[in-house]
């Protein structure tokens, strides 16, 4: 897997393991990824101490300027959370192991609960940019699979089950504290596609055909693994950007780095909101 220093994959998320509860000995439960754009709602967490991602043994750094990286410790009004302040993506041409490895470290430093947030173009023609969608269940367009290979049976089964990936019952604490903060919330379908490159109209047309609402370039290979190591999993998608075929504009990273801060502050209320029931 790392010919420098010929670990295997468990190896290497045993000793970013080993590192990080060494800092942290009393780990939270919950962690947070803060997708693109999202990196200001860090400013919701006490921050007790912030590690980053390049100190970590084996942890990617991301190569894209607007994905910072560091694991952030604290809580969020009381609760005690981690955060993965930036991804690594498998556009960046991390494989889907690399891109997952910092969620297998979460998972074996303890972690019950995920919440992942991420950036995503809307096919749905109800949805508009800076709107919110809880994910409900995902197409994997990626073609890639972090769970291919040997399977490491202390981490969870060699099929695992996705017939519920976005726990139904967090689901719900979602759309009743959005209902109780009067925040807008779609729930609907993530596709994940590699990119780099957004989509062409063509594309868009047959995603929503497939039944997609959103797309996106992450998220998909976290939850995969995260529900491999069974912990409870719920995710936000913020629209960056309408991707209908009849209208579409072409879009810079700054209208998806700006539609993403619009709807951060909801986004932070509902995460509050909802964080003491997860
Ligand atoms: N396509 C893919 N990923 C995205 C998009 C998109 O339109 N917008 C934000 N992330």
């Amino acid at each position: 897997m790392n010919s420098k220093n010929a670990l295997s994959y468990p190896e290497m998320v045993a000793q970013a393991t080993a590192y990080l509860q060494a800092i942290q000995a009393d780990f939270p439960d919950k962690a947070i990824i803060l997708g693109t754009g999202l990196g200001n709602l860090v400013s919701m967490i006490d921050v007790e101490v912030e590690v980053p991602f390049s100190e970590i043994p084996n942890f990617p750094v991301s190569t894209v300027e607007s994905h910072e990286g560091s694991l952030v410790f604290g809580s969020i009004k009381g609760t005690p959370i981690v955060a993965l302040h930036g991804r690594v993506h498998l556009y960046e041409g991390y494989d889907a192991n690399q891109v997952t490895l910092p969620v297998r470290v979460l998972g074996e430093c303890g972690i019950k609960t995920l919440i992942v947030s991420n950036a995503s173009g809307a096919m749905n023609p109800e949805y508009r940019s800076g709107d919110i969608m809880i994910i409900e269940d995902h197409i994997n367009l990626t073609g890639r699979n972090p769970l291919e290979g040997p399977n490491h049976d202390a981490w969870g089964p060699r099929f695992p089950d996705m017939s519920d990936p976005y726990a139904s019952e967090l689901r719900k604490i979602a759309r009743v504290a959005a209902n109780d903060c009067s925040i807008p919330l779609h729930e609907g379908i993530y596709v994940a596609c590699v990119g780099p490159n957004l989509e062409t109209r063509a594309e868009y047309t047959m995603l929503r055909l497939m039944g997609a609402d959103v797309v996106g370039m992450s998220t998909v290979p976290e939850v995969l693994v995260a529900r491999h190591m069974d912990i409870n999993v719920i995710a936000f998608s913020v629209v960056t950007d309408e991707c209908f075929p009849e209208t579409l504009q072409p879009l810079s990273l700054e209208d998806v780095l700006a539609a993403a801060a619009k709807a951060s502050p909801a986004l932070s209320t509902l995460l509050i909101h909802i964080l003491p029931q997860l």
